[in-house]
């Protein structure tokens, strides 16, 4: 093994400053969302196409409903018509596609759309995509942990094979654009040893030279684990 890592193998990202996007351009902020959906779908390709092996943005988190009434179901919409657009383009590219988070306050058109995009994907093989919705860390965890408890199974394994993303493992690089310096309760279980990248790029502007730059980033970086350089270097 080389002290230097290879490429990240689950990237996650917290994809911010849509609304800030759109204020400095005098637009109303779903605009800048609308331009977010343009940037993920560079970054899901861009992704793929440099062999990642699973992405998960934050697409929406438990604490957005509090967002004005109006935001949150352009929102959704977004959401909607975005699953109904990528379906194929997903499959064919091998993307398997899966929503994580507390699915039960969608609309039952919206979690159809969920079901309709996660069967035409399933057997994509190239890419695991997540896209967290009403998600939270927190609330993962505690899902994760009841399951755990109610198969008696209550150890670290037990919790983690019932995260939500529990096929993805934990996440190597957790990229947050839009200047802010936060986890903001995404995965938390899986950023544990996470290497955090935080740029000041506002997500519509995000595309894949940016990607590089926080994967090169990512390359640059030694990873102890708890041990010490010199343990590391000598794992090698
Ligand atoms: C943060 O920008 C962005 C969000 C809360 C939503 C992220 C959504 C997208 C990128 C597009 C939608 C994608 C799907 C799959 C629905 P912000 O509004 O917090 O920006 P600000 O911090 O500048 O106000």
């Amino acid at each position: 093994m080389s002290k230097k890592p290879a490429l990240p193998r689950h990237i996650a990202i917290i994809m911010d400053g849509n609304g800030r996007w759109a204020k400095s351009r005098f637009m109303p902020r779903v605009e800048g969302h609308r331009k977010g959906v343009l940037a993920l779908e560079r970054v899901v390709k861009h992704a793929a196409e440099r062999g990642i092996a699973a992405l998960t943005v934050f697409a929406f988190s438990s604490e957005n409903w509090r967002r004005p009434a109006a935001e949150v179901t352009a929102l959704m919409k977004l959401f909607a018509a975005g699953l109904d657009r990528w379906e194929q383009p997903l499959a064919d590219a091998g993307v398997r596609l899966r929503v994580i988070g507390d699915r039960t306050a969608f609309s039952e058109t919206l979690n159809a759309a969920i079901d309709r995009t996660e069967a035409a994907t399933a057997a994509g093989r190239s890419m695991q995509f997540n896209i967290a919705a009403n998600y939270g860390g927190r609330w993962d965890m505690l899902q994760a942990a009841q399951a755990a408890a109610a198969a008696g199974e209550l150890t670290l394994e037990g919790i983690e094979k019932r995260l939500c993303a529990r096929d993805d493992g934990p996440v190597d690089l957790m990229i947050r654009t839009g200047g802010e310096r936060r986890i903001s309760n995404f995965l938390l279980w899986q950023a544990a040893y996470s290497e955090l990248y935080f740029t000041d790029t506002l997500w519509p502007d995000f595309d894949g030279a940016s990607l590089d730059d926080a994967i090169d980033w990512y390359v640059g970086r030694e990873r102890r684990f708890g041990m010490t350089s010199e343990q590391v270097t000598s794992i090698g």
